[in-house]
C-alpha cells in the first residue's frame, strides 16, 4: 500500500518524506486555503514545490471548475506544471466526462469525493487513475467508511477494473491499518496519523529498560579497563 500525505503545508511534506517512506501528496482547495496561499501564481508556484519535494511522487491537485470545458481547461493547465502531477476532479457528471476525456488524452485523474460504490464503478468505468471514498467524513455520517473500502476492492478485483483506491479523509492511525485491511491501494492521511502508527506504549517501556540495562553494561566495560 502507498502512503500519501493529506496537506498542503510544506514542513509537513517534509516532515513525512523524511521518514522515508513517502510515496505522494494530495491536496485540495480547502488544505491550500488553509495555508493561505492566495492567486494563481502562488498557487501554481505552491504545487511545483510540493512536486520538488517529493521527487517522483504523485500530487494530486484539485479543479474549482464544474463544467466540463472548465474542468478540461483547468485540468490541461495544472497537468503542465509538473509530469507528477494527478488532476483531481469531483464526482459529478461533468466531472465524470472530463475524466473520461482526460483518460483518452493522457492526463492522469484522482476521482475526488466519493461516498459510494456506483460512484466508484462510474469513476473506473470513466478511466479514472485513482478514486478517493472519503471515509472519515462517512464515518462521520453514521456510516461505516472501511466498509466502502472493502467493498470497492471487491468490485474492482471481480471486474478487473485497474483504478486505484485512494482511501481518503483519513482521521486516525488505525484508520490506515483498517484500509490496509480492506484493500487500498494508498492511503493518504494527516501527518499525525501516520506518525500515530509509530507509537506502542510497550515500545517505549522496552526502550527505555534497554537503554538502562545498556548503562550498565557501559558501566561495566569502563570498570574493566
Ligand atoms: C482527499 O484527497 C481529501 O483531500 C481529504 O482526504 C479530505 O479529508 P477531510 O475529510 O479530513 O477534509
Amino acid at each position: 500500500m502507498k502512503f500519501f500525505i493529506d496537506t498542503a503545508n510544506l514542513a509537513q511534506i517534509k516532515e513525512a518524506h523524511d521518514l522515508g517512506i513517502l510515496d505522494g501528496v494530495t491536496t485540495n482547495p480547502s488544505l491550500m486555503a488553509k495555508e493561505g496561499i492566495r492567486g494563481e501564481e502562488a498557487i501554481n508556484q505552491h504545487y511545483l514545490t510540493i512536486c520538488e519535494l517529493v521527487d517522483g511522487g504523485d500530487v494530486s491537485v484539485e479543479v474549482i471548475s464544474t463544467d466540463l470545458a472548465g474542468i478540461i481547461e483547468e485540468g490541461k493547465k495544472l497537468a503542465a506544471i509538473h509530469p507528477n502531477i494527478v488532476v483531481k476532479v469531483p464526482m459529478i457528471k461533468d466531472g465524470v466526462k472530463a475524466l473520461k476525456w482526460f483518460s483518452d488524452n493522457g492526463i492522469r485523474t484522482n476521482c475526488t469525493l466519493v461516498f459510494s460504490a456506483g460512484q466508484a464503478i462510474l469513476a473506473a468505468k470513466a478511466g479514472a487513475n485513482y478514486v478517493s471514498p472519503f471515509i472519515g467524513r462517512i464515518d462521520d455520517s453514521n456510516w461505516d467508511g472501511v466498509q466502502l473500502i472493502e467493498q470497492i476492492s471487491h468490485i474492482y478485483n471481480l471486474q478487473g477494473f485497474k483504478t486505484e483506491i485512494l482511501a481518503a479523509s483519513i482521521r486516525s492511525a488505525l484508520h490506515i491499518v483498517k484500509c490496509a485491511e480492506a484493500g487500498a491501494d494508498v492511503c493518504t492521511c494527516p501527518l499525525e496519523s501516520i506518525l500515530g502508527l509509530l507509537k506502542h506504549p510497550l515500545t517505549d517501556i522496552g526502550l527505555a529498560k534497554f537503554l538502562d540495562d545498556a548503562k550498565k553494561m557501559k558501566e561495566v566495560m569502563v570498570g574493566a579497563k
